[in-house]
């Protein structure tokens, strides 16, 4: 049995999905089944818990031998998931697949929060001595729907503090099918996966390649990062977020997300996907008006933009 904790988000959910695909089972971590009926209804196993309840994670682990472990960016993310760390040890499961952040900045004296978050949670798998894979990838692609859709598509602007830097952006459902080849499979115990798409591309070019694909023109502006920390406080976002996402920026200003790796290929044998097909399937959103016709559209599906159980409409 395979427990996916983070299921009802972009990785954690297509991961499950091709997990129960491949015929293994698998069981999700959910805080709140109503989410996740999607899942239910494609096989997988729903055990309600939380990462802050010691208790429901020991129910959730019974039975288990392999984790899968992403969740949310949050100021306490590395003793939420050092509680999964810790009742994986307790049930003796026998592999841990974490989704990390991009290698430079997961270290202890890192650059950005979460990434330093990153770090006390891998430092503390590695100690259990439980076999581990830590995936690292790049900034995904699916970031675009959330932060710069809303722009694109009302003022034909993509707006980022990104300057001239190359990314090499990945799509989120490739970390997905890393992470679910490396979970049935033994040849990946204690090794770190950098995660990235086939290319690193700056923001202008990213803008070129968007106008491509709505057939409106699109144009990129390096927005000042004081600048782009008002913006996000006046979005709602809470201070240690903003400061991250700026230092985040930064590290990418200066190169930090332009190597490419292979893993995509590599582990999973057919290439990244590109953001040219990316930006093609998700077109509506950039569109002018596309992005209040997609909201529209979510409320009804209950899924949002991004292909997580819809938050947008659905307050917690
Ligand atoms: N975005 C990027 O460019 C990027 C790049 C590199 C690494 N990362 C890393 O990727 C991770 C985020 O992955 P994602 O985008 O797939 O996540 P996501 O879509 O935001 O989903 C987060 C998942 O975590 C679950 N969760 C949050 N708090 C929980 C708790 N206390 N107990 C149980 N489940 C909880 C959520 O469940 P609910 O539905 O209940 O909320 C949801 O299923 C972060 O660690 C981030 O640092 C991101």
């Amino acid at each position: 049995m395979i427990l996916v904790i983070g299921a009802t988000g972009k990785i954690g959910g297509e991961v499950a999905r091709l997990l129960v695909s491949a015929g293994s089972p698998v069981r999700a971590l959910v805080r709140n089944p109503s989410r996740a009926t999607a899942l239910a209804g494609q096989g997988v196993e729903l055990a309600t818990g939380d990462l802050g309840d010691a208790a429901s994670l020991d129910r959730a682990m019974q039975g288990v031998d392999r984790m899968f472990l992403v969740s949310a960016q949050d100021p306490r993310q590395a003793d939420l998931q050092g509680n999964a760390v810790d009742a994986a040890l307790r049930a003796s499961v026998g592999h841990i697949v974490k989704v990390s952040g991009i290698s430079p900045s997961v270290s202890p004296g890192g650059p950005a929060e979460i990434g330093r978050q990153h770090w006390r949670t891998e430092h503390r798998i590695e100690e259990t001595g439980v076999p581990f894979t830590f995936l690292r990838p790049g900034f995904f692609m699916q970031n675009l729907l959330e932060t710069a859709a809303p722009m694109v598509s009302k003022l034909g602007l993509l707006a980022a503090p990104m300057a001239d830097a190359p990314i090499a952006m990945v799509d989120s459902r490739d970390i997905a099918a890393v992470a679910a080849t490396v979970l049935t499979s033994d040849n990946h115990h204690d090794r770190v996966y950098d995660v990235t798409g086939p290319r690193a591309f700056d923001h202008k070019q990213l803008a070129t390649v968007l106008t491509g694909a709505t057939g409106q023109r699109i144009r990129y502006v390096n927005t000042p990062p004081g600048l782009a920390a008002k913006v996000l406080r006046r979005q709602g976002k809470p201070d240690w977020h903003v400061e991250h996402l700026v230092d985040m920026a930064e590290l990418f200003r200066v190169g930090a997300g332009a190597t490419v790796s292979t893993t995509v290929r590599d582990v999973t044998g057919r290439p990244p996907r590109t953001i040219e097909g990316f930006a093609a399937e998700h077109a509506n959103s950039f569109v002018r008006g596309g992005v209040s016709r997609l909201l529209r559209t979510a409320a009804r599906s209950g899924r949002d933009p991004a292909g997580r159980t819809s938050s947008v409409t659905r307050p917690r």
